[in-house]
């Protein structure tokens, strides 16, 4: 069939099953998402701790970075310049590589290693010198400062990831491991399809949930490792396909999100570290983007609450959900983040992120371990549990987290339950296939701490009046 004319039979095809797709315009005011010039209540962005909309916290990250007068105020200054402009200029490779990507990298890293943020040589950055960075464990950094009587540099004066520069955070009596590297990517999607594909390869399987990202899914596709899918959730399936398969490959790599993003349920990460122990050469990589800022002390996610984190060998978390800003980050052992700097191709060739969009990341981050923060957090986890006990006098299964799916089968119901929510001032979008299953269309309800009990209340009722839709 001529182009043109194949373009335009696919497009009717989509309307003609319901599954056709089109942009919203949406935009934000201080309490509403507004779409067609409308306000609503927003349960539809993954906005989670309402970070990325709101004025009065941005207006303080321009503050903070914008006041010279601290003692860091070299670096404040410097970080400052270097976080102007919309773009980066190039490839992290060429010129996008600047100051505030370091630092960020660096911080989380060391938050993960539970080191206090670093110990970053000010005077040797802001004279241009190759910039010393160092990470220290908990003890050595007390041990250091007890000599020295003064602070080791935190995260540079944006707060630092123990709150005020240079606080030591609680001294952790585990076994020492090998210390975990960071690496800033773009994208959640250019993570998922570009490390997978880059790492894993001829003789290596991927074991991937059924339910997993369309991301994790495409870099399955674009890698040459043998994959296969296993049933949500299902251990059995899982060992059995362990069983089965491992010793066929050199690695086996269980590929799994840890809070799904449309079913909302946690992924059963205890259980496939046990199963991971019982090999030799199997690995786990999680996709913690739906939990990152959110689940775990500090919000380092939900790797960290369930204390797995040591046997989790790749860790993904994006900055676009949680966090309110742009791009993500793998975490994993120093060696693999030299291996995709060399040879990941969607990291290599695409401009780097605009700096301030790194600065705002690293802003965050620095502050997740606030009071402020850990409020936000409860406050979501306690209207999550609300909702979740209406759902279930409802006879509606509730999900373990913030998104919280009301599943109608098929795509009119899903529509139609959308405008009901609206005409009553909520934004749920629906989802329908092929994002999910066919017969699984839904409403993706995700929370956020600008919710009010009135709110939950409303969709409550909204639920139990219109029950028949959901299934
Ligand atoms: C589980 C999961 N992984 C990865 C991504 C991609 O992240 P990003 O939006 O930063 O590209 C998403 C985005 O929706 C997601 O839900």
């Amino acid at each position: 069939m001529q182009f043109y004319e194949r373009v335009k039979a696919e497009l009717e095809e989509r309307k003609a099953v319901g599954t056709y797709r089109e942009l919203p315009l949406v935009s934000f005011n201080q309490d509403n998402i507004l779409l067609d010039s409308m306000p609503y209540v927003d349960l539809s962005s993954n906005d989670y701790l309402c970070i990325a909309r709101d004025p009065k916290f941005f207006k303080t990250f321009i503050n903070t970075v914008t006041d010279t007068s601290t003692t860091d105020s070299d670096f404040v200054e410097r970080l400052l310049l270097s976080s102007i402009g919309a773009g980066s200029t190039g490839s992290r490779l060429l010129t996008g590589n600047q100051i505030p990507y370091a630092y960020c990298e660096d911080l989380l890293a060391s938050l993960y290693n539970g080191s206090i943020a670093c110990a970053v040589d000010v005077a040797d950055v802001t004279a241009g010198r190759p910039r010393k960075v160092q990470h220290l464990s908990v003890q050595e950094a007390q041990r250091q400062m007890a000599l020295s009587g003064g602070a080791v540099g935190g995260a540079g004066g944006l707060g630092g990831a123990g709150g005020a520069g240079g606080t030591v955070a609680a001294v952790d009596e585990t076994e020492p491991q090998r210390e975990r590297s960071c690496l800033y990517l773009n994208s959640g999607f250019e993570a998922n399809l570009g490390v997978l594909s880059t790492l894993f390869g001829k003789g290596d399987l991927l074991l991937v949930d059924k339910l997993c990202h369309a991301s994790i899914i495409d870099g399955m596709l674009h890698g040459k490792a043998k994959a296969l899918r296993y049933a949500h959730n299902d251990m059995e399936h899982l060992a059995r396909l362990l069983e089965q398969h491992a010793a066929d490959y050199d690695n086996v790599v269980i590929v799994t999100e840890a809070v799904f993003s449309m079913d909302g349920d946690f992924a059963n990460l205890k259980d496939i570290v046990a199963l991971k122990h019982q090999y030799a050469n199997v690995l786990v990589y999680v996709d913690e983007a739906h939990s990152f800022g959110l689940y775990g002390e500090d919000g380092l996610g939900l790797c960290k609450e369930l204390e797995v984190l040591s046997d989790v060998d790749f860790l993904m978390g994006t900055f676009s959900k949680a966090i309110g800003s742009q791009g993500a980050f793998l975490l994993c052992y120093p060696e693999v983040k030299e291996y995709l700097v060399n040879f990941m191709r969607p990291f290599i060739y695409t401009t780097a992120l605009p700096p301030v969009n790194i600065t705002f990341t690293m802003y965050v981050i620095g502050l997740l371990k606030t009071t402020a923060m850990q409020y936000k957090r409860e406050y979501l986890r306690k209207i999550s549990a609300y909702l979740h006990s209406y759902l279930q006098e409802l006879d509606i299964a509730p999900s373990d987290s913030q998104i919280q799916p009301l599943i109608t089968g098929d795509s009119d119901r899903a529509q139609l339950a959308s405008k009901i929510f609206r005409r009553s001032g909520l934004l749920a979008m629906p989802i329908r296939y092929p994002t999910v299953p066919q017969q699984q269309c839904r409403l993706r309800l995700a929370l956020n701490c600008n919710l009010r009990i009135d709110d939950l209340d409303l969709i409550v009722n909204l639920v139990r009046r219109y029950r028949r839709l959901f299934v």
